[in-house]
């Protein structure tokens, strides 16, 4: 697997500030309870292997806390910003890390799931940052916000996800309503099938980049699309092509030759794995 990160950097980060500024009571609690050494290793593991359930541990979250309040910084979020997610499912990590960004924020998630959206209103409820969620497709963005109304767009490890839901949709899933894990070895399938048989890019590129200029359309001029992708071994268990998976974020890249904004590069973060785009 290409590395993550690099030891150096990722130890760099958890170190960047106290990690009392950075965690919430409990994950304090269990960082202080974690000797170095171990802290060490768990580090050096999610630099090099895919992440696997049993790795997200505190270190996990402040290391990819650090990550994201480095990228909101590097993007140039203002204070008040108003930012999107694509694709939370119920994955609270962008607005835990807007909250130590800014309290002030709005976050605004859009996702179809309806089970992993209700999980989402669980695992925010107790969040000081204003949220909304759209349970719609982030293609219609355009039907819930105004133009150049948010700051940020943010695709948290969902680029796969909005693929695998467009191609499953395609093929006859209904990813909505649907049990989203359950359906999920068969988007694999689907996703694999297609990058195995060179059809990918002919079946995802124009909605995938139909659902792109949407988001553009509802981001301020000067704001940034922020996409991350990193591998889960659960994925690659369930039979995900390892070098898909692997390269969700290049194979997507040249697609966006043709929207009207231009990537750029941010020290400390490796193409391979992020995109930062500025309208
Ligand atoms: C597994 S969850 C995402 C998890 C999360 N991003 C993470 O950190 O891994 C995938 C979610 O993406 C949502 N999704 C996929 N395509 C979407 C689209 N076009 N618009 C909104 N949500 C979408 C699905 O409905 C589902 O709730």
């Amino acid at each position: 697997m290409k590395p993550r990160d690099t030891f150096t950097n990722a130890k760099q980060l958890v170190n960047q500030s106290t990690a009392e500024a950075s965690l919430f009571p409990q994950e304090l609690a269990d960082w202080e309870t974690m000797m170095a050494d171990e802290r060490d290793e768990k580090l050096r593991l999610y630099c090099e292997k895919p992440l696997r359930f049993e790795e997200y541990t505190v270190v996990y979250t402040l290391y990819h806390r650090m990550q994201w309040l480095n990228a909101f910084a590097a993007c140039g979020l203002p204070k008040d910003a108003i930012v999107l997610e694509v694709g939370s499912g119920s994955t609270p990590s962008i607005p835990k890390a807007l909250t130590f960004y800014d309290k002030t924020a709005e976050y605004i998630t859009a996702n179809m799931n309806k089970e992993l959206t209700q999980g989402l209103r669980r695992n925010t409820a107790n969040l000081p940052v204003s949220i909304q969620v759209i349970e719609d497709d982030a293609n219609n963005i355009l039907q819930h916000l105004t133009p150049n109304s948010v700051d940020a767009v943010v695709f948290e490890h969902s680029v796969n996800d909005v693929l695998q839901a467009m191609l499953g949709e395609q093929m006859g899933l209904d990813t909505t309503n649907g049990d989203w894990f359950e359906l999920l070895p068969q988007m694999i399938a689907f996703i694999k099938d297609a990058y195995r048989d060179g059809t990918l890019e002919a079946k995802l590129k124009a909605p995938f980049l139909s659902l792109l200029q949407n988001c553009l359309s509802v981001l301020k001029p000067g704001g940034c699309f922020l996409m991350s992708h990193y591998m889960f071994q659960y994925d690659l268990d369930l039979g995900y092509d390892p070098d898909l998976w692997q390269d969700i974020i290049p194979v997507i890249r040249p697609w966006l030759a043709k929207l009207p904004g231009a990537e750029f590069t941010v020290d400390g973060f490796d193409p391979q794995w992020w995109l930062f785009y500025r309208k």
